[in-house]
């Protein structure tokens, strides 16, 4: 039975890199006879320029039919504008909450020959290997009440930070599974001395701990994490946290090893269900042309395919064709070193020529 994948492209450089992560598809179709099809569909902004809606009842139908998700990424300076509720983010939120995408994961991982790239000293960030693990579906992304409403004369903005055990309870479980096959250590980031929510947060992560002794687990305030990652990023191995301290974070940690376009990202259900994407954004500013990096999106369908699709050996084939390609000098614009006389600057499809390639001949 061949398992469907619904393709998000998105804005920005979306179709760019998304046309690179097909043409690795389409190489595992044909080259390893791996029963996968693919169905594409706007989202984001360029939904809402065709239909008005940045997730259309169609697409959400597709989505949630489909085996697994392969998104690019959404947003732009243009959609800035559009009602609230019309915006490209609104459309991923509402994806994410609609297929309880709960569990977020984000790696943060070196690539021995890019630890120049890396904005810290490469003594510091060599071997750096961690896995920043966000809830997504919570916290003041969804807490109610929100709004901008009239009080006392003036105009207030209003957000509110809200987790229930049972939501703290469930990530937390998933940041001990992950522990467990890595280095079985565990660090929660939270707030606990000026949230309440942060209180609850820690507690219940306390209790799930108790299931996994073998699970080293500490705490973190946030403020103390986000000096903690660019002071000493090694001494974390996973680290579990809230759906915005994870969102801020996890661009850090992505900054620290040398290039946001070399990382992908899962965002699972209770299933094992997946929504794949890069970390990265749309960057509008390089939009069409052709300096866009394809690998986080390529390396997301190696997610993909180890973590929803249990194609593990598909999944080492494509991981080791893009630590091949990184390892015989190709770069786009934004891992490009000084040492551009060993580097072989690529655009964005010759990156996936050269990814193909690799796999072809591994
Ligand atoms: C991310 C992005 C999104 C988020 C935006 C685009 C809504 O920053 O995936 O990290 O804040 O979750
Ligand atoms: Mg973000």
């Amino acid at each position: 039975m061949s398992q469907h994948i619904v393709i998000l492209p998105g804005d920005g450089i979306g179709p760019e890199i998304m046309n690179e992560a097909q043409k690795v598809i389409d190489v595992l179709v044909n080259d390893d006879a791996l029963a996968l099809t693919t169905e594409t569909h706007a989202f984001g902004g360029a939904a809402y320029d065709i239909s008005g809606e940045p997730l259309t009842e169609e697409a959400l139908q597709a989505c949630k039919k489909a085996d697994a998700l392969l998104l690019g990424a959404i947003g732009g300076p243009q959609y800035d504008t559009a009602p609230r509720d019309k915006r490209p983010e609104r459309g991923l939120l509402k994806l994410r909450s609609e297929l309880g995408l709960f569990s977020n994961l984000r790696p943060a991982l070196l690539y021995p020959e890019l630890a120049d790239a890396s904005s810290l000293k490469s003594e510091l960030v060599a071997g750096l290997d961690l896995m920043i693990l966000r809830e997504l579906t919570g916290g003041i992304y969804f807490g109610e009440p929100r709004g901008i409403e009239e009080r006392n004369g003036q105009r207030v903005g209003v957000n509110t930070m809200v987790y229930s055990e049972s939501e703290i309870e469930r990530i937390a479980r998933s940041g001990f599974e992950i522990a467990m096959q890595r280095d079985k250590r565990l660090c929660s980031v939270d707030k606990a001395n000026v949230l309440e929510v942060s209180e609850l947060w820690r507690e219940i992560v306390v209790k799930v701990g108790e299931s996994y002794p073998e699970v080293e687990l500490s705490h973190m305030y946030v403020d103390n994490a986000a000096m903690q990652l660019v002071r000493q990023p090694r001494q974390f191995d996973v680290i579990v946290t809230s759906n915005l301290f994870g969102d801020i974070l996890s661009d850090a940690a992505a900054m620290l090893t040398g290039s946001i376009g070399m990382l992908p990202s899962a965002s699972l259900d209770d299933n094992g269900k997946g929504m794949y994407e890069p970390v990265h954004g749309s960057a509008p500013d390089i939009a069409g042309t052709g300096q866009a990096n394809p690998l986080a999106t390529i390396l997301s369908v190696g997610m993909m395919l180890r973590y929803t699709l249990n194609q593990p050996a598909a999944a080492n084939k494509v991981e080791l064709a893009v630590a091949k390609v990184i390892k015989e000098g190709y770069r786009c614009a934004d891992i490009a070193g000084s040492d551009t006389s060993a580097e072989k600057q690529v655009n964005t499809s010759q990156m996936g020529d050269a990814v193909i390639a690799a796999m072809q001949t591994s």
